[in-house]
């Protein structure tokens, strides 16, 4: 039976990349992987590279099931966890009924650092991600949570729900404008920023930016220890 391994590589910064993930890596004979996730490998590979695009996604993944189907062992790198909003969903799609075993190895959320950077437990929260298009069921969950006053955590959508359009949909829709917002960016990496705004001052924020969006609807402060620069540097 093939074999394909769909690892978590991490929110970005190498040093959230664990040695399990680097072990799967460094076993497969074909690794699979979007630029950003193979760069973090680039010292624990040594099968065959396939880079993984927007625009050879289904070819590609098919290649890399084929590759399995044929006794290669196959590490599919998925930034984060593969299993929010990452590869794990279309490998399984791919994959099907075919005689192919799928393995996972768990990496560490944008969404779990965005909630350690912002000082929030997230057991109740709800998680929500619109990376990979908008729909209606989704905007209409994500109002209700935030309605009912729970804790979000989102992906935006960055061509079509972006942070502005999110807070706009939402004030548009009655939500309070002061609702408590924070903007956690390129979360591990140097460039790593956190924002605490309101939905108000959202409507204007355009930071293109890997992001991830926390609101909390039921309280408007936020810890004091919670400051708005590099909190790992
Ligand atoms: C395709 S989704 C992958 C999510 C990933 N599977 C995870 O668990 O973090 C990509 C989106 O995740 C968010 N993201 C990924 N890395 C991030 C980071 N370092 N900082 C902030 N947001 C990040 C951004 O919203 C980005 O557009």
């Amino acid at each position: 039976m093939g074999r394909i391994i769909v690892v978590g590589a991490g929110p970005g910064s190498p040093e959230y990349v664990t040695l399990a993930a680097k072990r799967a890596v460094r076993q497969a004979d074909v690794v699979v992987g979007s630029e950003r996730a193979l760069r973090l490998f680039r010292n624990n590979m040594r099968g065959e590279a396939l880079p993984l695009t927007a625009h050879n996604f289904k070819q590609t993944l098919e290649q890399a099931v084929k590759k399995a189907e044929q006794g290669k062992s196959v590490a599919v790198v998925s930034t984060g966890d593969p299993g929010f909003a990452g590869l794990l969903r279309p490998v399984l799609e791919v994959v099907g009924e075919r005689n192919v075993e799928v393995k996972v190895v768990p990496g560490v959320s944008a969404i779990q650092a965005c909630a350690a950077r912002a000082l929030v437990s997230w057991e109740n929260t709800v998680l929500l991600s619109f990376h990979d298009g908008v729909s209606e069921a989704g905007k209409k969950q994500l109002l209700t949570a935030v309605r009912a006053g729970k804790q979000v955590m989102l992906l935006p959508d960055p061509k079509a729900f972006t942070l502005k359009e999110i807070a706009k949909f939402l004030t548009g829709e009655g939500v309070n404008k002061n609702t408590a917002v924070v903007l956690c960016e390129d979360l591990t990496l140097k460039t790593e920023r956190l924002i605490e705004t309101t939905l108000e001052e959202a409507r204007a924020h355009d930071s293109g930016r890997l992001t991830v969006i926390l609101i909390k609807a039921e309280q408007k402060t936020w810890p004091k220890s919670l400051r708005c620069q590099n909190v790992e540097a």
